[in-house]
């Protein structure tokens, strides 16, 4: 009886494992459970060997082992006959027609700010300066008191600050990053520190988040008249040769003396257009010589060592560059605007 039911089990599995159509290949799976299951046809009746004569069960033994091989090697042998045929549908769909017109490649630009700020750092290295940059939450001894800017003095009214508690603050300034690298280097050394800076401002010039480049030397003869080549030469090298530039007495509480510094319009060349209102210079930045009162605090003797430092507006300078009227078109990200700094 077992001897008849596994042949006829055998040729019928095998009948119907050949029958498998490729697109209905899911149904292999579900034959192998009806034979191999757990209740699966040649698992029953391998369970009835237990009844079989003790004599007669090596012959029946070797029956079903056989019957077991011969299913399963018709199970590889279509498995891997519909596998072959998937790749190749794989391949055959996948494959690139070489003579198809090409869509064209879409190029990016460099948004104006980063592009300046590469333009700045490029000319900076150059003169043996070295990029820094520090936290923008900061806390309000690097951004004021280590400047000579005391809690509750009258010139932090210059900058409407965002506070986060009495004493961690958006840095309104990128001198923020002075006191920090003085405290860290020995003198002499040349920094600059390109970064977003934030104020409490929104109009067509000022926005909440800007960005500012800071500089700072601090060597052992330093003076006016080397802060002033050395800005000169910035300068003509970022808005051309022909740039005239004017510097004027001013007032910081981190630099005695300050000045401001104009630069010649680059779109009218000094003659007065919109830009620059009619002036035909715009103002950049601010500079001067480094207070005594800074270097003491942040443990640099100042009998010995003296500095200057300077800072650059760089949405102001972008603008300038680019001869861009609002300042808020830097923060918009409207592609069509982008489009045109190609
Ligand atoms: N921190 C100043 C501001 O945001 C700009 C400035 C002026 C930076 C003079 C300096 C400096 O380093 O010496 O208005």
């Amino acid at each position: 009886m077992l001897i008849e039911e596994l042949d006829k089990l055998k040729i019928e599995t095998l009948k119907e494992i050949e029958y498998v159509q490729y697109d209905s290949r899911k149904d292999l799976a579900e034959i192998k459970v009806k034979i191999f299951g757990k209740n699966g046809a040649l698992t029953v009746l391998s369970k009835g060997m237990k009844d079989v004569d003790p004599q007669e069960r090596p012959r029946v033994g070797a029956l079903i082992n056989d019957v077991r091989k011969s299913i399963e090697e018709k199970f590889s042998d279509k498995e891997n006959e519909f596998k072959a045929r998937e790749l190749n549908e794989k391949l055959e769909n996948e494959k690139v027609d070489i003579t198809e017109p090409s869509k064209g490649q879409k190029k990016g630009a460099i948004h104006p700010i980063s592009d300046v700020i590469d333009k700045m750092i490029d000319i900076c290295v150059k003169m043996g300066f070295s990029v820094v940059e520090g936290p923008e939450v900061e806390s309000d001894y690097y951004n004021f008191e280590a400047m000579n800017i005391p809690k509750n003095h009258p010139s932090r009214d210059m900058q409407d600050t965002f506070f986060i508690n009495e004493n961690i603050l958006l840095r309104s300034q990128t001198s923020a990053v002075q006191a920090r690298e003085m405290e860290m280097r020995k003198p002499p050394f040349k920094i600059i520190c390109p970064g977003k800076t934030y104020r409490n401002d929104s109009d067509s010039t000022h926005s909440p988040i800007f960005h500012q480049l800071e500089g700072l030397v601090i060597d052992e003869n330093v003076s006016m008249a080397d802060l002033k080549s050395m800005l000169t030469i910035l300068m003509k090298r970022l808005f051309g040769e022909d740039t005239s530039i004017r510097f004027r007495p001013s007032f910081f509480p981190f630099t005695e003396p300050s000045i401001e510094v104009d630069v010649s319009c680059p779109t009218c060349h000094g003659k007065g257009c919109g830009l620059c209102k009619g002036t035909g210079m715009l103002e950049l930045l601010g500079a001067g010589i480094v207070n005594p009162k800074v270097l003491e605090m942040a443990g640099i003797d100042s009998k010995k060592y003296r500095g200057f430092a300077f800072g650059f507006g760089l949405d102001r300078t972008a603008m300038i560059l680019n001869s861009i009227g609002n300042i808020k078109y830097l923060y918009k990200n409207d592609i069509r605007f982008l489009e045109q700094m190609k």
